[in-house]
């Protein structure tokens, strides 16, 4: 595979499940595979997500499609609780899947921002899903992330990181797209919704649970950043300062949207 900003390290395996249970409550109430009974998951990582949609769906059959070897063998120990459930590994590239049945449900979650080209992952579900079935995207718009006070370590943090991202062939903005995207590859019935959260001291929990998770966020991308000479260790630290900033700040906001869509086969 091509470089991945996160990485495959035990770190980031362990913050994939952190950032599935800190976000869950705000991706979830929005999707619903309730009438489907097989769905396929892209970019199954180390089976956060499927983690949640068998707790949430206890009929389904599950197929989670991973690039990563690594994440693979990681999803397999993750899910060993659910080892009674029909749950199928698969460790391909999405954009070139080969499905041995069709699904009805179709689950991509933090992925498409990775891929140089979207469509094809977009269309090869497209392929695979039977007529009436449902896809439910969830994905980045990075743009939309504004805080107070302005505070310039996490500024220039923030810009390096989605550069990187942007050059690596990824898009941080994706979810902008995702309307686009569907309708290009086939699908009708399409809806968008925005998620995410707009945190000041009137929830000051909430303000320092979710800086804690952007810390981490940010940080996933620092080993790959330093190594490419973008940034300093003194920097990230900044950084991580500049978000304890905003916790104890009595002005301080955190604000980002994703972007949420849903489309049907017609
Ligand atoms: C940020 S992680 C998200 C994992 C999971 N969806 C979650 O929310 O926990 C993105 C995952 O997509 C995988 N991925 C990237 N490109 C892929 C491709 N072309 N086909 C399948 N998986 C891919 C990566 O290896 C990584 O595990």
């Amino acid at each position: 595979m091509a470089k991945y900003i996160h990485g495959y390290i035990p770190e980031e395996q362990e913050r994939l499940l952190d950032q599935a249970g800190v976000l869950a409550p705000l991706i979830y109430p929005w999707i619903d595979f309730s009438e489907c009974n097989h769905v396929l998951e892209i970019g199954s990582g180390v089976g956060a997500q499927s983690h949640i949609l068998l707790s949430l769906y206890p009929d389904i059959e599950l197929s989670c499609v991973e690039i990563e070897k690594k994440q693979v063998k990681k999803a397999k120990h993750n899910l060993t609780q659910f080892i009674d459930r029909k749950i199928h590994f698969l460790n391909q590239d999405a954009s070139k899947l080969e499905l041995k049945k069709e699904v009805d449900g179709v689950f991509v979650c933090w992925v498409l921002e990775h891929l140089s080209d979207p469509l094809a992952v977009l269309s090869k579900a497209f392929e695979n899903l039977s007529r009436e079935g449902v896809i439910f995207l969830t994905e980045v718009f990075n743009s939309s992330f504004h805080y107070y006070p302005q505070l310039p370590g996490l500024s220039k943090y923030y810009k390096v990181f989605n550069d990187y991202q942007r050059s690596l062939g990824g898009d941080p903005d994706v979810g902008l797209k995702l309307g686009n995207l569907l309708k290009e590859a086939g699908f009708s019935n399409i809806e968008l919704h925005r998620g995410g959260f707009h945190l000041d001291q009137t929830q000051p929990h909430e303000l320092q649970k979710i800086c804690t998770y952007w810390k981490g966020l940010m940080k996933s991308g620092a080993e790959a950043i330093i190594e490419e000479g973008l940034i300093s260790r003194e920097e990230v630290l900044e950084m991580e300062q500049d978000l304890d900033k905003i916790t104890k700040h009595p002005e301080g906001v955190l604000y980002y949207q994703f972007i949420q869509a849903k489309a049907k086969k017609p």
